[in-house]
């Protein structure tokens, strides 16, 4: 469970607010006076069944109990969080709880990252020591053009090069030691971590360098070595060449995922700008969750001799999030993307179009292996498929295949449904403690599965922005949803909304932002648009629904007080009232439009 969730689970709406005011008793619920502005008559109400709070009176707000700490500390929401916890007794990462101070030292990271980037690159282009590198890269066919937009670079031989060069610079060696750039010696003193070697530096999708990849000049091994795990540097979810893709990537609605630094740096070279690098191993979910900020049409280009094992296993984190969507490249045997686009541009160009969906590339693979008259052959091709067709998150997609995989192997798809479930409860055993990389948070009743939807649907379809002139944050009631929402408002673009968002909202964010989603929704820009439709319309029903609850809780306060029903309407013209838009749609579908 994420942290978020296990704090409300945790904690009672009314032990909290009820420290900071005299609450007592209306009928189910309770009443006092309000903390956030002065009153003689008590008009701030807390539903303990909804776990949530209202102000009838001046502030006609109301939330859970972050929006309750937020408003009553003047914090922002990271801050609540700490607070709920600390109160609730989790305890939150190191990480957390040392927000400033790890900002801090992660742009002190990217400075000397930034420094270090050029300084490689300048002995690469400037000096004598850079020319075996510069006739390197010659002979590879890369030209200056991109030895600059890449800015490559030489590590020289010397094992102090660039530790006198940044310690010059002022940077400390402890921090250099952090950076990943020098090594600490067992007996006390450091050296350079890359020596005699190409440099790749690696940057996020904002163009900040994050670490080093480092080539050997000859056959020595290992050929490739790179960053550490950095507080800026985490292999498992960078993409090499992001920061330049990303615009092509997202006016082609398509990106291209190859394995190595050398192929995405040659497929830039001759125009295929799209083209971004896994960094050599299974793609994670990580990776695929920044792809998919950008695009959800995927291809991988794999090579051929690897590519029918793998395509399965590299594929998994993309089955998991995007479905059967993924696409493959057959290369020709033994040759990789960098061999393909320099010896035949048009043969890369023939072969990207005739990318095939990565589950039947994954069936023809695995198939044309076994004879499926024999048995042993058929349980084999069965384990082998088994695993992806699990992860296909769309039912009826997931029963094509196994239909598919029935008719192959001449067995009933009832049994391929069998071994799928045992393979499902085989998998969740050994998974206790903790959870898994890039698995998602589970889910329970603290959650809203319809905000959740509303909001991954937004996120996810930039387009959908024009239809939601008639939410407000009020529709959220999930603090995290709603401050979600609220960035999302102001800011342009979904990217920009990791970088505004509090840290600890980025969980929660990159959750939504991998929330699955059948084909129709991703496919049919229609069906995308009724189904928000929906979504808004349940979430003002909802928040319709609730203010009656609170009205009928208040009915009593009203008649001592007056004049609350007309507080009440004006707060449903603001909030809840359809307007023609919504109302449209939905008399086109031939639904009864939404009256009050
Ligand atoms: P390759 O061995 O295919 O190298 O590894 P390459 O990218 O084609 O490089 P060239 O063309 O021989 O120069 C693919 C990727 O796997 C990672 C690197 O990201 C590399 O680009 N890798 C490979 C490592 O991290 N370490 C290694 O030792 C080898
Ligand atoms: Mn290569």
């Amino acid at each position: 469970m994420s942290t978020i969730a296990e704090v409300k689970q945790r904690l009672d709406i009314l032990e909290l607010v009820g420290e900071y005011v005299a609450l007592q008793k209306a009928g189910r619920n309770y009443k006092g006076l309000c903390p956030f502005h002065s009153e003689k008559d008590p008009s701030f109400f807390v539903f303990p069944a909804q776990q949530s709070w209202h102000c009838f009176g001046a502030c006609a707000t109301g939330g859970d109990i972050f929006s309750f700490v937020m408003k009553k500390e003047g914090v922002e929401f990271g801050e609540a969080l700490r607070l709920l916890a600390q109160r609730a007794g989790i305890a939150l990462g190191p990480l957390e709880a040392r927000d400033r101070a790890r900002d801090e030292k992660r742009e002190r990271l990217f400075q000397i990252n930034e420094a270090a980037a050029e300084y490689y690159n300048h002995l690469l282009v400037s000096t004598q020591a850079g020319g075996a590198a510069r006739d390197y890269l010659s002979r590879r066919k890369i030209v200056p053009e991109t030895i600059k937009a890449f800015r490559l670079g030489f590590s020289p031989e010397g094992w102090e090069t660039i530790k006198s060069y940044l310690r010059k610079r002022g940077y400390a060696e402890r921090e250099l030691v952090e950076a990943g750039l020098i090594i600490e010696k067992e007996g006390g003193g450091s050296y350079d971590r890359f020596r005699n070697r190409l440099m790749f530096p690696i940057s996020d999708v904002q163009g900040r360098v994050t670490g080093f990849g480092a080539r050997a000049l000859d056959d020595s091994l290992p050929k490739y070595t790179n960053s550490p795990q950095t507080l800026v540097f985490d292999k498992s979810s960078c993409l090499y060449g992001v920061d330049k893709a990303r615009d092509a990537i997202r006016r082609g609605d398509a990106a291209i995922i190859v394995e190595g630094y050398t192929d995405v740096i040659t497929a830039h070279q001759n125009g295929w700008r799209n083209v971004i690098g896994e960094m050599g191993t299974a793609l994670t979910e990580k990776q695929v969750a920044s792809i998919r900020r950008l695009t959800s049409n995927v291809t991988l280009a794999l090579d051929a001799d690897l590519a029918g094992e793998e395509a399965t296993m590299r594929g998994k984190a993309i089955l998991a999030c995007s479905n059967a969507e993924a696409k493959v490249i057959p290369l020709p045997p033994g040759k990789d993307p960098d061999e393909v686009i320099r010896e035949d541009p048009a043969l890369w160009q023939k072969l990207t179009e005739q990318a095939m969906p990565i589950m039947d590339f994954a069936f023809q693979s695995v198939l044309s292996k076994v004879d499926v008259n024999r048995a042993r052959d058929k349980s084999l091709a069965l384990q082998k498929l088994l695993p992806s067709i699990q992860e296909i998150g769309d039912p009826t997609q997931r029963f094509h295949y196994v239909e598919r995989l029935a008719r192959a192997l001449r067995i009933k798809t009832g049994d391929i449904e069998v071994a799928l479930r045992k393979l499902k409860t085989a998998e969740k055993k050994p998974q206790h403690g903790k959870p898994t990389e890039g698995s998602r948070p589970a889910r329970r009743f603290v959650s809203s599965p319809v905000e959740e939807y509303c909001l991954a649907l937004l996120l996810q379809h930039p387009e959908l922005r024009a239809l939601t002139g008639e939410l407000s944050a009020q529709h959220f009631e999930c603090t995290e949803n709603r401050e979600v929402f609220e960035k999302w408002q102001c800011s342009g673009e979904t990217h920009d909304l990791e970088t505004e968002l509090d840290r600890s909202l980025l969980e929660h964010l990159y959750y939504l932002v991998n929330r699955a989603f059948p084909p129709s929704i991703r496919d049919s820009e229609t069906t995308r648009r009724l189904t928000l439709a929906d979504c808004i319309l349940r979430l003002q029903e909802r928040l319709s629904r609730r203010l009656e609850t609170e009205k009928e809780a208040t009915l009593g306060l009203e008649r001592e007080k007056g004049g609350l029903s007309s507080e009440l309407s004006k707060l449903r013209e603001q909030g809840i009232a359809p307007g023609q838009q919504l109302q449209d749609i939905f008399v086109k579908r031939g639904k009864k439009p939404w009256v009050q």
